[in-house]
């Protein structure tokens, strides 16, 4: 089964959140990463002028540059009126406002949108996506999925989320998934199942806590090793 993009609202978060999301240290900024369901976040961008390795897999990367200006400008303020609507569903501490958090996506989604077509040349920007991805075997050394699964729990499946953690682990030594709370900031509903079935497979598996919460509760990231 894929997962049709259009059901799932962009929203593009930059270098610093994916550090705090992620608990990225120095040695994992200078891992070979891949970045999946990245969309429009800056992390790729930011990287990249740091001259680290990223690639990003996406669906959304099918579209041209104009083609994903048009989504974003068409979800935005959709997005920002539902945070608004849903305030209390939120910690405010990192980010202050809706109108900050405005400009923070903002500013991300036009550094990603400014540097897109450079990247999609230098193949850091690759159009793809769960439950298979166009790499070879081990291609890299950490997996980051920020926003996608987990967080739409609803509309993705049990089996879903069980394919695509095979085929992230299939590509990559180490992942890591972040929030592990769904849209409406309630844990997972296939979270105990996905960790019991992970360990039984043999991995190293482990839910450890983040310095960042926006979403409520959304505190904690999964990190799944090979042994
Ligand atoms: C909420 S956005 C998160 C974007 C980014 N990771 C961030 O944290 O800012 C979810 C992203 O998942 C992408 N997506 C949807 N279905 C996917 C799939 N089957 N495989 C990979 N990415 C997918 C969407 O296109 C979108 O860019």
């Amino acid at each position: 089964m894929s997962v049709q993009y259009h059901n799932v609202v962009p929203g593009g978060r930059s270098f610093q959140e994916y550090v705090d999301i992620f608990s990225l240290s120095d040695e994992d900024l200078n891992k070979s990463i891949l970045g999946c369901g990245d969309g429009p976040a800056s992390f790729n961008c930011e990287m990249n002028r740091m001259g680290k390795s990223v690639v990003s897999v996406d669906p959304i990367y099918e579209l041209d540059r104009e083609m994903i200006q048009k989504r974003i400008d068409e979800t935005y303020l959709e997005v920002l009126e539902q945070t608004r609507a849903n305030k209390d569903k939120f910690i405010w501490k990192n980010i202050s406002s809706v109108e900050e958090l405005g400009e923070i996506r903002m500013s991300s989604m036009s550094q990603f949108l400014d540097d897109f077509e450079k990247g999609k040349i230098q193949g850091r920007y690759i159009a793809g996506g769960l439950p298979e991805l166009p790499f070879a075997d081990n291609s890299f050394d950490l997996a980051l999925v920020s926003h996608l699964l987990f967080l739409y729990s609803e509309q993705l499946s049990f089996d879903f989320h069980v394919q695509a953690i095979d085929e992230l682990l299939r590509v990559a030594s180490e992942v890591r998934i972040f929030p592990l709370v769904d849209l409406n900031s309630r844990k997972s509903i296939h979270l105990d199942e996905i960790i019991g079935l992970l360990v039984s497979k043999g991995y190293v598996v482990s839910e450890e806590k983040v310095n960042y919460e926006f979403q409520k509760g959304g505190d904690t990231m999964l990190k799944i090793m090979h042994v």
